[in-house]
């Protein structure tokens, strides 16, 4: 991934924005905020995993099979060396690197890059 500050630093239909603080994270879990999507308005889930070589992980908050706003509070694992959350309410696994369901192979969810600048949270959209 680029880093924040090159890319902030290209002109293009995309780029950075300050979604939230570092100290709004909470590590080891998942935390949500607003967003404003090309699609409209969202939520996002944020996960911290500190010590990983890629520490945040964004996915959209909104569960496709439950239909409610909750992977935010997931319960974060590894499956495979990879870091995936399960879905507080029905319990598939979702890959936090491509939002991808491991027991629904048709079923994926958003993906955001994130990052850390200084003590702020920037999402690329
Ligand atoms: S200011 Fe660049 S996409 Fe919003």
């Amino acid at each position: 991934m680029n880093s924040p500050t090159a890319a902030m630093a290209t002109s293009s239909a995309s780029c950075w924005h300050l979604l939230c603080e570092r100290h709004d994270l909470i590590p080891f879990s998942g935390v949500a905020a607003w967003l404003e999507t090309s699609e409209g308005p969202a939520q996002v889930a944020i996960f911290y995993l500190p010590g990983r070589k890629q520490e945040l992980y964004a996915i959209d908050n909104h569960d496709p099979l439950s239909g409610a706003n909750v992977m935010a509070r997931g319960i974060i694992g590894d499956l495979d060396g990879q870091p995936v959350i399960a879905s507080p309410l029905y319990k598939q696994h979702y890959r936090l690197e491509d939002g991808q369901c491991l027991e629904e192979v048709a079923i994926k969810v958003r993906t955001w890059n994130v990052a850390f600048d200084g003590g702020s949270v920037l999402i690329y959209k």
